[in-house]
């Protein structure tokens, strides 16, 4: 169950440096930083508007809309595209049907794309909710799509 806004800022207003905690917990908490949150928390910290959305926009870890409950993240960053990043992409988009940046209908699956995570070595490399899929192929991602809706069938799915 997610925290609520007056539980995070609890024993944290009127304290500015605690801005990116604070959003750090309501991201974590609401899967993404509501136009509401962000107006209560600029009013909570003493912290202008425009300075929270600053620091919003400025890490990649906050989002402005809502996520699925499960993040896919593929890379097509040089030495992902290399090694087959396009076909993993291209399937990944059609069998969610969704755009890249953006969440399923059933609100199950974002799908993103980023320029590099770090690990060329084991490129290409897909992200699922934190984890790390190195080496991947077409029908192993195929197979885990699959595998987080079958466990969301049978409600054993965990994000
Ligand atoms: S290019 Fe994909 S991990 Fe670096």
């Amino acid at each position: 169950m997610a925290n609520s806004l007056d539980t995070i800022l609890e024993g944290r207003r009127s304290q500015p440096h605690q801005l990116i905690e604070v959003l750090q917990d309501v991201q974590h908490d609401h899967g993404y930083l509501s136009r509401e949150a962000i107006d209560t928390v600029s009013e909570s910290l003493g912290v202008p508007v425009m300075e929270v959305y600053r620091v919003a926009n400025f890490y990649t870890a906050f989002t402005l809309e809502p996520r699925g409950k499960h993040v896919i993240t593929l890379c097509k960053g040089t030495a992902c595209h290399v090694r087959g990043a396009n076909p993993l992409i291209e399937q990944a988009l059609g069998l969610l049907d969704v755009g890249e940046g953006e969440t399923t209908e059933n609100g199950l699956f974002t799908l993103e794309t980023v320029n590099c995570i770090g690990t060329c070595a084991l490129a290409p490399v897909v992200v699922l909710n934190g984890v790390y899929h190195p080496l991947m192929t077409p029908a192993r991602l195929r197979a885990l799509i699959n595998r987080v809706r079958r466990e969301e069938e049978e409600g054993t799915g965990h994000a």
